[in-house]
């Protein structure tokens, strides 16, 4: 596919959602993006968690650059507009890939303009896959994102009723806002915690099943954030990191690896719009 750019390349596009904070959608985004660079991607990860974004943090990175940055120089000076001055990049033994960080500063999350950041993100074609990194709210940005992605990894932890709730809540309004059930990818993360709830009871009240369940470990992941490295780096052998290795396997074309691969997917099913999209949610 030829970009506005005239780049001969498709990316897909992975965004990582959920309708609650604090479920592990930046865990999940981060050891999505090294795992596939350590396939040999070319893998950008976009966060996009504008007011609280922890992509940095996590990976005990500093960057002047931000989305907010790239944002004001692609407003300022369209025609020599380049997104990969504002890209920095993870490397790990070898393995790199690109980070969109968020801004630094909550305020400059008000002066985001959904056009541009998708006219970014776009401009991000020159890798194999993307990864947006999202908060927890339907708002106007985010379904800008998962309009533009290839598959939406929604994310959750269903331990008890009220998550439970949430999640059925969110996975119902993905649908009614008109998302192919095949762009949507579920996703149970810390799995085997003490749960008062029973997977295959969330499966049946859904009506789908997850498409992969990552164990719950908090050891390895404390040992990741507290070296700053995704979990292939900081616990190699850990249960959760061989979860990962599966789950990017499904999202890569891995020839060993089962189920459908991403690249299968139709990248949109409707372009029609924020507004249809709540106009249909509505009634109206
Ligand atoms: N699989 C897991 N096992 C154990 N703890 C986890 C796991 N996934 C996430 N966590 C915990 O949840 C916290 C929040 O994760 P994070 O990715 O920042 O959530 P979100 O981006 O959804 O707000 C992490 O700091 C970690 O303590
Ligand atoms: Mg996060």
């Amino acid at each position: 596919m030829a970009t506005a750019k005239g780049i001969e390349r498709s990316s897909v596009i992975i965004s990582v959602f959920s309708t609650t904070p604090g479920i592990g959608k930046t865990i999940v985004a981060i050891n999505l993006a090294a795992g596939l660079a350590s396939e040999g991607y070319k893998v950008c990860l976009a966060d996009l968690d504008l007011q609280f974004g922890d992509v940095l943090n996590y990976l005990k990175l500093t960057s002047k650059t931000t989305v907010a940055g790239a944002q004001r120089a692609l407003l300022d000076h369209p025609k020599t507009f380049d997104v990969r001055k504002f890209l920095i990049d993870y490397s790990n033994n070898g393995i790199t890939f690109s980070i969109l960080p968020a801004p630094l500063y909550v305020f400059d999350a008000y002066q985001t303009d959904i056009n541009i950041v998708k006219e970014i993100i776009n401009d991000l074609n020159f890798c194999d896959y993307i990864i947006i990194d999202l908060n927890s709210m339907f708002s106007a940005l985010n379904l800008a994102m998962l309009d533009i992605s290839t598959v939406i990894n929604y994310v959750g932890v269903i331990d008890f009723l009220p998550a439970l709730k949430n999640y059925k809540i969110g996975y119902d309004t993905l649908i009614r806002f008109d998302y192919e059930e095949s762009k949507i990818r579920l996703v149970e993360n810390r799995a085997d915690s003490q749960k008062l709830i029973n997977s295959n009871d969330v499966e049946r009240l859904l009506g789908e099943p997850f498409y992969h369940r990552l164990p719950n470990d908090y050891p390895s992941v404390k040992k990741s954030i507290n070296t700053g490295q995704p979990l292939m780096f900081a616990a190699p052998d850990s249960k959760l990191t061989k979860s990962f290795g599966e789950l990017v396997g499904l999202y890569s074309n891995r020839p060993h690896s089962q189920g459908e691969a991403v690249t299968d997917i139709p990248t949109e099913k409707n372009s029609g719009g924020l507004l249809s999209k709540i106009s249909n949610f509505f009634g109206f």
